[in-house]
């Protein structure tokens, strides 16, 4: 037997559950499947468990998307202040750090039960552990979805079924699968917001440094440019500004590093030399960066030497160093740790207002799995909220 609902939303994650609740409240009977033991599994490990749900300052230039212009409705339509009053209304504490980032005070299971709440209330049935065999098309009637054994049937069928990003939790290329079956466009993907590795050689230099973090600037090839903390791991580069960066890198490309950011180099190195000519460049660079990057960064000869011996072009050689660290990166870590997947369904095929698909009557898709990704910071569930509402008001 056939079980009837209004709207069918495959994904019970951030941009599923919100869809869910809106589309609720409007009176609509909706069925959430997943097939996942958990909902919203991401969630729950965002943010260092804490969960960064949004940012105080949402704006399109913290997105990237090939049509820069799609995202302007829904965010504009939904605004971090809308989710934050809804995180309020729900007792749930939160605070602010860097960047107007928000993080919820105990943790990230908080806002999981609120969206939770909010789809009870609404009425809304979640189907987990609910593996999806096949979806079809019936004329008029919308589409039917075989999952877990049962038929169900929906006007409405809504795909939020995520990117790439970490497997173990349940990834899965489903979302780019239905876009194709029902012949949309799919953009490439790529790992995006994740770590970068070294190349062999690299690694024999830099892997000691392991553990160390200082305030970095960080440029792209393309010019865009973040500046955040830089951590050394073991296996290459990480901290905030490189996951930033990483949404605007391709292979091959160099990326330049401000060690020194906001600061003059070449003053800082003339200022210690008319005070302390015999001071070695090991101890003046020692006083701005952790010595062991101060040793993998320059040559122990250079290093031993008083700032007096060393001459201007080679002082100006130094500074420029510090302030432009060239460096061609191996790779990523890929998906296996990356936050977010760049690319996806293209947005030229899905209205910008309602999600809905041009081509295809009644078929959304929301969040993740659209080619929508957002900086680090709180912005990537904006998304999942913000499109998650705009297709739940029209589904
Ligand atoms: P999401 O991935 O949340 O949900 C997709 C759902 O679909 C899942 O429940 C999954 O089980 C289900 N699904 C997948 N395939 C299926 C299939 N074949 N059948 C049935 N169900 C299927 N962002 C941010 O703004 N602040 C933060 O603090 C963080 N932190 C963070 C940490 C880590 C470690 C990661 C990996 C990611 C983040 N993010 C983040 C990014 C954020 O988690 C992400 O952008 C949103 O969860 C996307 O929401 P969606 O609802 O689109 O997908």
């Amino acid at each position: 037997m056939t079980q009837q609902f209004d709207v069918i939303i495959i994904g019970a994650g951030a941009a599923g559950l919100m869809c869910a609740a809106t589309a609720g409240y409007r009176g609509r009977s909706v069925l959430v499947l997943d097939n996942a033991k958990k909902a919203g599994r991401k969630i729950l490990i965002s943010g260092g468990g804490r969960c960064n749900f949004t940012n105080t300052q949402v704006g399109p230039e913290n997105y990237l998307c090939s049509n820069p212009h799609f995202v302007k409705s829904a965010l504009a339509r939904y605004p971090s202040s809308d989710f934050i009053e809804l995180v309020e209304r729900h007792g749930i504490s939160y605070h602010q750090r860097d960047h107007g980032q928000l993080f919820c005070d105990d943790s990230a299971k908080d806002i999981v039960d609120m969206l939770l709440t909010e789809c009870d209330w609404a009425g809304v049935s979640i189907q987990l552990r609910s593996e999806i065999h096949t979806i079809s098309q019936n004329g008029e009637q919308g589409f039917i979805v075989q999952a877990g054994g049962h038929s169900y049937q929906a006007e409405s069928l809504v795909i939020a079924t995520g990117g790439l990003s970490m497997p173990k939790l349940g990834a899965t290329p489903f979302g780019y699968q239905v876009a194709e079956q029902f012949g949309l466009k799919v953009l490439p993907t790529r790992a995006g917001l994740v770590p970068f590795t070294w190349h062999s050689e690299q690694k024999q230099r830099f892997e000691a440094l392991s553990g160390i973090a200082v305030p970095s600037c960080i440029t792209a090839a393309n010019g865009k440019q973040f500046s955040e903390a830089l951590l050394f791991t073991h296996r290459g580069l990480s901290g905030p500004a490189i996951l930033q960066i990483s949404n605007y890198w391709l292979p091959g490309e160099a990326i330049s590093i401000d060690l020194l950011p906001k600061q003059d180099a070449l003053a800082l190195l003339e200022q210690v030399l008319q005070q302390h000519p015999k001071q070695s460049l090991k101890n003046t660079l020692g006083q701005w960066l952790p010595k062991r990057l101060v040793e993998a960064l320059f040559e122990e000869n250079q290093l031993s030497k008083a700032l007096n011996q060393l001459g201007h072009g080679e002082r100006e050689q130094i500074a420029a160093k510090l302030k432009g660290w060239q460096l061609v990166m191996n790779g990523t870590e890929g998906y296996r740790t990356a936050e977010v997947t760049l690319g996806g369904v293209d947005t030229n095929e899905l209205s910008s207002k309602t999600m809905q698909s041009n081509k295809v009557k009644g078929l959304y898709f929301i969040g993740e799995v659209m080619d929508v990704s957002g900086w680090l910071g709180g912005f990537n569930f904006q998304w999942a909220w913000a499109s998650g509402v705009a297709c739940g008001q029209d589904c």
